[in-house]
């Protein structure tokens, strides 16, 4: 929980004004890589790179496949950042500090995030690799990212949760995907926790609540970019069928393996986007 209301809001000024002076424009696209995603990064023209571990009050990414670095580059002459690895939970960090790089994104004036992840399938047409639009999440069952002290420079106590998925945006991720003869679903994502996957029994008791992929990350983030109103789109890549559903155990090398394997249609599908958000 943010304790420090005032002295976290100086540490998110500090590390704009970092960003901020690397960079001669801020971009209005923020991309967020998941696991198995990293390939995108080296599909944006770099212009300059700063690892997390110089960005003052910046955690740094311990996930497997996160390489820890705030790209700043261009996608057809269209300024963006990339975040090359996110902080979860499960690596013991504190919500308000997963969510950091959120607020001094949104602070520097970022208008849209899009937020990427590997997730596990839960309906029966989200077989893996294939690609899923998040349409709208479950958390409940979690700790809020927003619990504690309202920061009310960036948004309202009770926040209406509606459209954290932009409407407009899932229907260009829609038509983006049929211009580029992608298949895809739009689903709801679970969040857990983590580190562990699911149990089978929790995997039953979530596709009886309506979801049909599950992960461990996205949520946090874009309550929070709902929360400073920056328009979110969530796209996972379908890494594995989920507990129980698999006929053998998890494996997180196999989550890697999946992802990668469909990370070139989601490099052309966040590209198209970027174009078309770009173009706006
Ligand atoms: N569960 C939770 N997180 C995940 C999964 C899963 O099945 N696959 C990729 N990330």
């Amino acid at each position: 929980m943010i304790d420090k209301k005032g002295e976290y809001v100086k540490q998110i000024v500090t590390a704009s004004e970092y960003i901020r002076r690397h960079v001669d424009e801020v971009p209005k696209i923020c991309i967020v890589l998941g696991s198995g995603l990293g390939p995108l990064a080296d599909k944006v023209t770099k212009i300059t790179e700063m690892p997390y571990a110089d960005i003052p009050y910046f955690p740094v990414s311990t996930a497997p496949g996160h390489s820890g670095t705030l790209l700043y580059g261009e996608i057809d002459g269209i300024k963006v950042f990339v975040m090359r690895g996110r902080f979860h939970y499960y690596e013991g960090y504190d919500l308000w500090v997963t969510t950091f790089y959120v607020r001094v994104m949104a602070y520097l004036g970022i208008k849209t995030m899009v937020i990427t992840n590997a997730a596990g399938g839960i309906k029966d047409d989200m077989t893996p690799p294939s690609m899923m639009i998040i349409k709208d999440h479950i958390s409940f069952f979690a700790e809020s990212t927003l619990r504690g002290p309202n920061l009310e420079e960036f948004g309202v106590r009770f926040p209406d949760q509606t459209h954290v998925y932009d409407s407009e945006y899932i229907e260009i991720l829609s038509e983006a995907c049929k211009k580029l003869g992608i298949k895809v679903t739009k689903g709801v994502y679970a969040y857990c926790k983590g580190p562990q996957y699911e149990t089978p029994a929790e995997i039953r008791a979530l596709r009886v609540l309506g979801a049909d992929a599950v992960g461990m990350s996205t949520v946090p983030e874009a309550v929070v970019a709902s929360h400073c109103g920056i328009r979110v789109a969530g796209i996972s890549c379908i890494s594995n069928l989920a507990a129980g559903i698999s006929p053998k155990p998890l494996d997180a090398q196999e989550v890697l393996i999946n992802a990668n394997l469909i990370s070139n249609d989601t490099c052309e599908l966040v590209k198209e986007f970027v174009r078309r958000i770009g173009e706006k």
